[in-house]
């Protein structure tokens, strides 16, 4: 066993030249608190992301690069100056408490709801589908907000799909000068870029798709080339998932050989990181694990997992060699302190499911530090 595998989960870990406290990644998740016109980030949010610093690296919440990119409601976006205004706030109050954060940006591609859409304009993908039974948290008729069905989509037409590359550009350097340490790239869990990479989905007629796994690779890779050209590869990850059923993805023959394609390719470009989202506990099928084990073959650099991790399993990840980082999602919603809770395996606390996306400040900033909540119940006795 080589020594780098018998690295704790609380020992740092050097992520190119950013030096991480920790080997705990907390996991990227819409909240939808940009309640505002703008969908702007606000003092909350702030507050939120600095609560959990003590992560090793936080990945915010997906970020949209344009209005089209939207899918969720309220969630933020990071294309005008009151976004970037917003996630200035947000970087300072995570930076003064010692934490790294990268910006998940976003493009929700077929998986939204017209009326999240500029003049009810229908949503875009790589063809024209629709996501049989995925909803989207939306307005209905009446402006009511409502998990309804996502609205069919229309095909992207080539100079189209230059100009969503150039938009993640923009939204990569917009994220840059907003203070982020780096950016992810959102191409997991059956959204735009995932649409495309899909032999299931993506039997488009042109260079962007069909057969050709190739074809179907090319607009992730030129978006990541041209972010890389932009801000730096050192600083940049990407997110995927592999096998993802999310989303109504569907399977294809060639799945297995299409992901390892991208983990080659994704190899040459020497980027910060891969993380890869199981999708076990969003309740579809996990990745096979003899597939986990080809794929850290073919990737070369960090790679990140996420999907039910928490101290025992994530360390047991480690010390297998699968992974290099583990990312946590829903127990740092509940717990900011997640890390020290982690380490003095102090219990957790249970996620309010009621206040995941909506209650403002409940839910949101008010879940207590393991040690308050202690001396609290203490201090009734
Ligand atoms: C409320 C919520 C919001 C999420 N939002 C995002 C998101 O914006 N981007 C993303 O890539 N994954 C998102 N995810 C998936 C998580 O990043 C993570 O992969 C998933 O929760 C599994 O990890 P866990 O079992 O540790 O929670 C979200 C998950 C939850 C629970």
């Amino acid at each position: 066993m080589e020594l780098n595998n018998m690295a704790s989960l609380f020992d740092p870990y050097d992520l190119g030249a950013i030096r991480l406290k920790n080997r705990i990644v907390m996991a990227p998740m819409t909240r939808s608190r940009a309640r505002n016109d703008a969908l702007a980030p606000n003092s909350a949010t702030a507050l939120y992301y600095a609560q959990r610093a003590t992560a090793g690296l936080i990945i915010s919440e997906g970020v949209l690069v344009s209005v089209e990119g939207r899918g969720w409601a309220y969630a933020p976006g990071i294309y005008n100056s009151e976004q970037v205004a917003g996630w200035r706030n947000v970087t300072n109050a995570v930076h003064a408490k010692g934490g790294v954060i990268f910006a998940q940006i976003w493009h929700v591609g077929r998986s939204s709801h017209v009326s999240l859409q500029n003049d009810l304009q229908a949503p875009v993908s790589a063809v024209e589908t629709q996501a049989e039974g995925a909803v989207a948290y939306s307005f209905d008729e009446n402006g009511t907000l409502a998990y309804q069905q996502q609205s069919k989509a229309r095909a992207l037409k080539i100079d189209e799909i230059h100009r969503i590359t150039a938009e993640f550009v923009e939204a990569a350097r917009n994220a840059i000068a907003a203070g982020f340490d780096g950016i992810e790239l959102h191409a997991a869990n059956g959204y735009l870029f995932e649409q495309f990479i899909s032999g299931a989905l993506n039997s488009r007629d042109d260079s962007y798709g069909g057969p050709s796994i190739a074809n179907r690779l090319r607009f992730t890779l030129e978006t990541v080339d041209a972010i890389a050209a932009a801000i730096g590869p050192e600083r940049f990850g990407i997110r995927l998932s592999p096998y993802g059923r999310y989303n109504a993805m569907q399977p294809f023959a060639d799945e297995a050989e299409t992901w390892l394609s991208v983990a080659a390719e994704l190899s040459k470009r020497r980027l910060a990181y891969v993380h890869i989202s199981d999708q076990t506990t969003m309740g579809k099928n996990g990745i096979p694990q003899d597939f986990m084990q080809r794929f850290r073959h073919a990737y070369n650099g960090t790679l990140i997992v996420a999907g039910g991790y928490l101290k025992d399993n994530g360390q047991a990840a480690i010390d297998s060699g699968s992974t290099d980082l583990i990312a946590i999602g829903r127990p740092f919603i509940s717990n900011p302190d997640l890390v020290e809770r982690l380490r003095n395996d102090w219990p957790l606390a249970e996620l309010d499911r009621t206040t995941i996306y909506d209650g403002g400040n409940k839910g949101y900033v008010d879940y207590p530090l393991f040690e308050c909540a202690h001396l609290t119940a203490g201090a009734r006795l």
